[in-house]
């Protein structure tokens, strides 16, 4: 338990350190558009984008329910942080380098863990097979 608790932070750190120097490579990402602005911004927004508020939307991926983010790009004042039911989503693209099996914790989380309460969005049609494309693709940048 220490020695993943102790992990974790350096993981964490590690994020934040390439957080000041690499900006996300999107156009306007300062500061990431709340679920409003997500709304507004639908169709314009870049797939990075367009990933984090499929991730942010209450109907949709609900990830925030569950998850802290750490972002490199700033939060935005309007969103509450994430729970802590499950990991933070950190340094993903560093813990994920395989893109296929960061999709297919988001397509099936019990394949890994049975017990998961994590729920299956592809699997159960949650989300749609595109969606969970745009949260990986989002979730790489992190
Ligand atoms: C109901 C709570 C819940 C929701 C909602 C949820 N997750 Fe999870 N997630 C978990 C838990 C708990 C784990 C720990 C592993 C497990 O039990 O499957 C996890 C693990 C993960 C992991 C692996 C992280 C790691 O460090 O190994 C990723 C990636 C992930 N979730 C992404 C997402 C995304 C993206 C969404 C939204 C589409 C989401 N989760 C929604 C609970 C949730």
């Amino acid at each position: 338990m220490r020695k993943k608790i102790f992990t974790t932070a350096v993981v964490g750190a590690a994020a934040l350190m390439a957080g000041t120097l690499v900006t996300l490579p999107t156009a306007s990402a300062d500061t990431l558009p709340d679920e409003k602005q997500c709304k507004k911004a639908a169709k314009t927004a870049d797939n990075v984008i367009k990933g984090w508020c499929v991730a942010i939307t209450r109907r949709k991926g609900n990830c925030l329910a569950c998850h802290g983010v750490t972002t490199k790009a700033r939060w935005p004042e309007t969103l509450a942080p994430g729970g802590n039911m499950g990991p933070p989503l950190v340094a993903m693209k560093q813990r994920f380098p395989d893109k296929v099996k960061l999709r297919a914790q988001i397509h099936d989380a019990t394949v890994a863990n049975p017990q998961s309460v994590m729920p299956p969005f592809g699997k159960n049609q949650l989300l749609s097979g595109k969606e969970i494309d745009l949260i990986v693709e989002w979730l790489q940048t992190i």
